[in-house]
């Protein structure tokens, strides 16, 4: 199947602008419920793994999706896991079994998976926590303990397995387990337990009935084939996993994930051509920033030291726990672990935004954390490196100059999002930020969500200063020094 000189249709790729849960979920099943007036036929996931959590709330229901598109909640869309995704039978069953009590429709014309897709074995997932565990010298990422580093490991040393493989041959899973197995044996005699050893080589059994489960209820077709057959019926919604600086090249490395998460994982990520590609969505948190594990994090905010709130007066605390439980609270939708905290950072959007070719934004959390904060809240403009000039772009090597990075901090008034109100109506300090956030970022925004449950979105109209792109190297800084 070739590429169509002309297309009818085309993918929009929605992708996070920071460390992962930026709400990218809700912002799927949004898009996919029509609320920019584009119909969706399917939605792509191309890279991560069951290491994502998407929390989506619908009609008073919570999902939590890992590997399998969000597009699964939405009736009618058929969703597509792409080569670039690392596949664990295990995880995806459970997945599955949770989606089919609640309701959700899962068949083979639902859900279609690349054959070619590569899988997370109990082995990877050993290999993973010990290396956090014995780690040599080295930082310890906080990984999610899913195996992402070990399966990348194992396809870039091309002794990966593909889906295609063990539906193909008898036993190859348990021969390639096996060799891992002794492999760490070697490596982490100490570490190794006869009974860590035993339940691994049992885990076996465990992997094959997942296989024949998931089985039921996939059908498989290569990347490209797969959309471009959707694409004759009508648009393709990209699902990116993870944010952009957790790609393990753009990213804050090595504090970062274990293949890339930008734009271009979804080409490879499913074989897709970047003809296909028409809108880039970036999404980000309107008034604050998070990230899980560890790693720099420049506007970082620290709840509490020695027992004693610290610079923010209880700031982040209040946002970790706003809202009832996991509705409102920032903890890791996938290990449920406090996210890390701190104030909008428009250097380090700017900077994932250009890259990854946004051409529309998309805010999120618009109504959180919630008017217990206060009047106002800060927002970095600008960094000083090593004391000296004032730059608006995030640094190249964040992890060598994190100590060096001072940030420049301007208050802004803050209000919450109403999600009952249109654009046009919202408080002028609404405007003000969405403003300030389209015109550093450089591309318009279109809407807000504003409310965790799918629907609870404000559309953004033509306002002054959405959309216009700073030209290069021309920002004045606030205190008069110039860019470098
Ligand atoms: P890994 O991808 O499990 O190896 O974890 C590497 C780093 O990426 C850790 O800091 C994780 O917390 C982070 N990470 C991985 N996936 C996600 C995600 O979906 N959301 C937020 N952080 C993530």
């Amino acid at each position: 199947m070739s590429v169509d000189k002309k297309l009818s249709y085309f993918v929009d790729i929605l992708t996070g602008l920071s460390w992962g849960d930026e709400g990218k979920g809700l912002a799927v099943v949004n898009l996919l419920k029509g609320v920019i007036g584009r119909t969706y036929v399917a939605c792509v996931r191309y890279n991560g793994g069951c290491n994502a959590g998407h929390t989506t709330f619908i009609d008073g229901v919570k999902h939590v999706t890992h590997t399998i598109p969000t597009g699964i909640l939405v009736p009618g869309v058929v969703s597509f896991i792409g080569r670039g995704v690392k596949f664990n039978f295990i995880k995806v069953a459970a997945e599955i079994r949770d989606l089919l009590e609640q309701g959700i429709e899962i068949s083979r014309d639902r859900l279609v998976i690349d054959p070619a897709t590569h899988l997370v074995l109990p082995t990877h997932i050993l290999m993973d926590e010990l290396k956090e565990e014995v780690s040599f010298g080295k930082a310890k990422i906080g990984t999610t303990k899913n195996g992402m580093s070990q399966i990348a490991v194992s396809k870039m040393g091309r002794r990966s397995v593909r889906i295609k493989d063990v539906l193909d041959q008898n036993g190859l899973l348990q021969a390639v387990m096996s060799e891992h197995l002794e492999m760490l044996g070697m490596l982490y005699p100490k570490q190794i337990s006869s009974e860590r050893f035993d339940k691994i080589n049992n885990s076996y059994k465990e992997v094959m009935e997942a296989v024949e489960f998931v089985c039921q209820y996939v059908s498989f077709e290569e990347g490209y084939s797969f959309i471009s057959r959707m694409l004759r019926k009508g648009d393709v919604l990209a699902e990116g996993a993870q944010g952009f600086l957790l790609d393990v090249d753009h990213g804050t490395y090595p504090y970062v994930t274990s293949s890339n998460s930008g734009v271009g994982a979804f080409l490879d990520g499913t074989g897709a051509s970047w003809k296909m590609v028409r809108d880039v969505f970036g999404v980000a948190k309107m008034w604050y920033v998070t990230r899980v594990g560890n790693g720099p994090f420049p506007t970082e905010l620290f709840p509490e030291v020695d027992g004693k709130y610290t610079n923010d007066h209880g700031l982040a605390y209040l946002i970790q726990n706003a809202g009832e439980g996991a509705e409102g609270g920032e903890k890791g939708a996938t290990t449920q672990r406090p996210r890390r905290v701190g104030y909008v950072d428009l250097p380090m959007l700017r900077w994932a935004a250009e890259r990854a070719g946004v051409t529309q934004l998309i805010l999120t959390k618009g109504d959180r954390p919630n008017s217990n904060i206060g009047t106002s809240i800060d927002v970095c403009r600008e960094y000083a490196l090593n004391g000296g000039a004032w730059r608006e772009y995030f640094p190249a090597d964040i992890v060598t100059n994190m100590t060096r990075l001072q940030p420049l901090y301007e208050s802004c008034e803050f209000v919450p999002v109403n999600p009952s109100l249109l654009f046009s109506d919202q408080p002028a300090a609404v405007k003000e930020h969405v403003a300030r956030l389209a015109s550093r970022v450089g591309a318009p925004v279109a809407f807000i969500s504003a409310g965790h449950q799918a629907g609870q979105v404000v559309m953004v109209g033509n306002i002054p200063g959405n959309g216009s792109m700073l030209e290069l190297g021309t920002h004045q800084s606030a205190n008069g020094h110039s860019e470098i």
